[in-house]
């Protein structure tokens, strides 16, 4: 449920024109936050901006490729202006991808880190000081795979505990600073996530490889989320397998390679 805290809040949102980055985006509207989205296609983002009815907020859209330097620095630059500052950034944009290492083209593990690591640090990077001005909060969607290696992902998987490394280490600078940093770690969302994530070639997938797995919602993660950077929490873990991965990671971690690599043969 929209919640009303986020009333005159200014919230830049990546990965907002599809799945978790589009239900944050209507929740927040919902709540009367101000939003500035972004995503690559720009019909879909589009749609979503369209979609997303703020009692007193306004909607800003700006495609681009987040793999692109200059368009992180202008997406930086746009929020300044047409927010005129920050009090929530959502680093929520993600690529997934399906093949095994001996498999994976450099250029496709290139592309990952990109968008799901480095994305994330250049906007924080470029925001950072409007963020300490507001005393904000950053909001981090990782994924169960940056708390145990996937197989499978392993680009992915690295991609998502850098997040861990440099966010939480980012927390510990920012501690007189106020703002707040938030992982988050869902295990299976439905959204298109995995029909898009790469193969080894960098040829999209098209198929959805965890069909019939029983799945979160993303406006259930969107929701869960977002009450979890309102109340500053480190680290939000989201879904049964996430739980018991964590678990296991810590207590038995031969068992739970052994039940990963049983469940990608
Ligand atoms: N779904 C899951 O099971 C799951 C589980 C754990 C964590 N997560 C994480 O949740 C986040 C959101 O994923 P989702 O499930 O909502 O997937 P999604 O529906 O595929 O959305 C991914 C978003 O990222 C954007 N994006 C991808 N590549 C981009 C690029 N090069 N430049 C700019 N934007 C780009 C997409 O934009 P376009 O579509 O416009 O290109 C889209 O808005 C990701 O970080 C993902 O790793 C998802």
């Amino acid at each position: 449920m929209p919640t009303p805290r986020w009333n005159d809040h200014r919230v830049l949102i990546t990965g907002a024109s599809s799945g978790i980055g589009a239900a944050i985006a209507q929740q927040l509207a919902g709540a009367g936050a101000t939003l500035m989205l972004t995503g690559r296609n720009e019909p879909r983002l589009t749609a979503v901006a369209q979609s997303c009815d703020s009692p007193n907020g306004r909607v800003t859209a700006l495609a681009g490729d987040l793999t692109d330097p200059a368009f992180r620095t202008r997406l930086a630059e746009e929020t300044r202006r047409t927010l005129g500052g920050i009090d929530l950034l959502v680093n929520n944009a993600g690529i997934s991808m399906n093949a095994s290492f001996e498999t994976l083209d450099p250029d496709v593990l290139r592309i990952i880190c990109e968008v799901n690591f480095f994305a994330a640090v250049d906007l924080t990077r470029l925001l950072l000081d409007a963020l300490t001005e507001s005393s904000g909060r950053i909001l981090v969607m990782s994924s169960l795979t940056g708390l145990v290696g996937t197989p499978t992902r392993t680009a992915y998987s690295a991609s998502k505990h850098a997040l861990h490394g440099f966010f939480n280490a980012l927390r510990v600078e920012l501690r007189r600073s106020g703002v707040g940093v938030t992982l988050v770690c869902p295990g299976y969302v439905e959204t298109p996530i995995r029909t898009r994530a790469l193969l080894g070639d960098g040829a999209i997938q098209g198929r959805d490889h965890a069909e019939g797995h029983r799945m979160l919602s993303a406006d259930r993660v969107a929701a869960a989320s977002l009450n979890a950077a309102w109340r500053r929490r480190r680290l939000l873990l989201l879904g049964r397998e996430t739980r018991l991965a964590r678990i296991l990671s810590l207590l038995a971690p031969g068992l739970l390679e052994m039940i990963l690599d049983r469940a990608t043969r």
